[in-house]
């Protein structure tokens, strides 16, 4: 190890680059969103309602959020759950919204939902971020003709009783929502069901969900949670794989589901477990794909892990069931790290949804009344997007370990794609708490001329965004990737993430 100064500098990290090899896709859709109604992520966050004068908004729903995250290029925006989704009435949610009847939202803080944001609400808001809608039906306490409603209301061209509803409510074309989830957390909150008995329910709800027109369906089954392989194992062997395009995986980066921790003042040990399970990714996508292989082998059902990211306590005063945390540089590490294992297990995940999108656990924005801010997980998910629909490069590498009392963990992640104009982006994340790594990269002979990148860094690992100062921690240009003779050569300064473009 090299000491300079207060920076200590740990062994190398090889990566090779078989950018001749890059064949399989990685989805845009890895890099998707998840908006519930839960606590200020919808009402407040997004939705501030068509009469707010204070918040400029169109339909009521906030510019500033609009515009940031049409810059994010999301692909996709799960929605109304979670375990929202399975208690949720749609057509509670449609028509003059002085009408709609009022519900409890009984997983989240139990607040009357007074059903403003709705169907219309959400769809036409998709289409001014530029996403696509992932609609997550109601299996748990939903008929299976309100879910076949519901897709016939938004899919069905014309002459059925929902498609003149819905013109009825103000939409003459159907939004041909393709990305469906048939339930959500079906063990859990999405029933309590076996996995037996929800593989049933599936083939029932799911024959019922009808394509139409310009929308083939991509049917979404509810997933395993973490390591719980006995239930892909019994979907992938019960469900016919022609009525099942996804199956999902939930996994959050969580101390204890009891005290979950602070979401700033974290200690080193915390810091390490957090990164422990953020790696755990890596191992459940592994025996998971094991299995849907074994069933799959053509990899025609994808993996989708439709929640995950890193869940801490709520932030004092705030109410604990609206799940409000900061977000430091340790939630870029998760997203970093957590984003180059989805890329390069591409060929079986092909979607993903971070747990959730504004003012809910690891929040790309987090708002408070007109104020808004974009947090260090936006800024990685933004650098990352180099990656969407690029062609992933297989790598090999070599890195060193980030060691606490005694434990280990792999220091630096590393993932890498070639664009349509035949540029590589390499994103290179370092969990390490206190070390930075010097890292090559041998780009195998190809005779690239130029490098560029960015880089976010923060000298504490704490270090977050507030409304007073909201770019504390903000992507920065990188001019230290030197490259001579197809080979790059950085120093990664410790917890931070860089994406490196390297051109011919
Ligand atoms: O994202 C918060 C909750 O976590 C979701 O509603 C549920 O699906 C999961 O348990």
């Amino acid at each position: 190890m090299l000491v300079c100064g207060a920076l200590a500098v740990s062994a190398q990290t090889k990566v090779t680059l078989n950018t001749d090899l890059a064949k399989t896709q990685i989805s845009k859709h890895i890099y998707g969103h998840f908006a519930e109604h839960l606590g200020k992520c919808i009402y407040g966050g997004m939705y501030v309602g068509e009469g707010n004068t204070k918040i400029p908004n169109t339909a009521g729903v906030r510019n500033d959020v609009i515009q940031a995250l049409r810059d994010l290029k999301v692909p996709n925006l799960r929605w109304p759950g979670g375990c929202f989704a399975d208690a949720y009435q749609w057509k509670d949610g449609i028509g003059p919204k002085a009408n709609r009847p009022k519900m409890v939202n009984i997983w989240w803080g139990g607040v009357t939902e007074d059903n403003s944001f709705g169907t219309h609400d959400f769809l036409d808001m998709c289409e001014r971020i530029g996403a696509e809608p992932y609609l997550a039906g109601n299996v748990g306490s939903g008929t299976v003709k309100d879910l076949a409603d519901w897709v016939t209301y938004v899919n069905h061209p014309a002459g059925s009783p929902m498609s003149e509803l819905r013109k009825k409510n103000g939409r003459e074309m159907p939004w041909n929502v393709k990305l469906w989830g048939v339930g959500n957390e079906a063990w859990g909150c999405g029933g309590n069901m076996t996995a037996e008995y929800y593989s049933n329910i599936y083939r029932q709800y799911a024959t019922f969900m009808s394509d139409h027109k310009d929308a083939k369906l991509y049917k979404i089954a509810s997933g395993a949670s973490d390591g719980q392989y006995d239930w892909t194992e019994t979907l992938m062997k019960n469900i016919p794989h022609h009525m099942m395009q996804g199956v999902a995986l939930h996994h959050y980066s969580v101390l204890s589901w009891g005290d979950k921790g602070p979401s700033v003042s974290f200690s080193e040990a915390q810091y390490f477990k957090t990164m422990d399970e953020a790696w755990k990714m890596d191992e459940f996508i592994k025996g998971h794909s094991t299995i849907m292989d074994k069933y799959d082998p053509a990899k025609k059902v994808a993996l989708i892990v439709d929640e995950w990211g890193g869940w801490y306590n709520v932030e004092e005063g705030t109410n604990p069931g609206f799940l409000y945390q900061q977000n430091t540089m340790r939630d870029a590490m998760i997203a970093g790290l957590t984003l180059n294992i989805f890329n390069n297990h591409a060929d079986r995940v092909k979607g993903a949804n971070l747990a959730q999108i504004v003012n809910v656990l690891q929040a790309v924005i987090l708002t408070n009344e007109e104020k808004m801010l974009l947090t260090p997980t936006y800024h990685v998910m933004k650098m990352y997007n180099v990656h969407q629909d690029a062609k992933l490069i297989p790598i090999d590498i070599e890195a060193p370990s980030y060691e606490f009392n005694g434990k280990k963990l792999t220091a630096v992640s590393v993932s890498a794609s070639k664009d349509a104009q035949n540029a590589v982006n390499i994103s290179l994340t370092n969990i390490d708490y206190s070390k930075a790594h010097e890292v090559t990269i041998n780009l195998r002979g190809e005779d690239f001329s130029k490098v560029s990148g960015q880089i976010l860094a923060s000298s504490k690992i704490s270090d977050h965004n507030t409304f007073d100062q909201p770019n504390k921690v903000s992507i920065k240009d990188f001019s230290g990737a030197k490259l001579e003779k197809g080979v790059l050569k950085l120093t990664l300064p410790a917890y931070s993430v860089v994406v490196l473009k390297v051109i011919k």
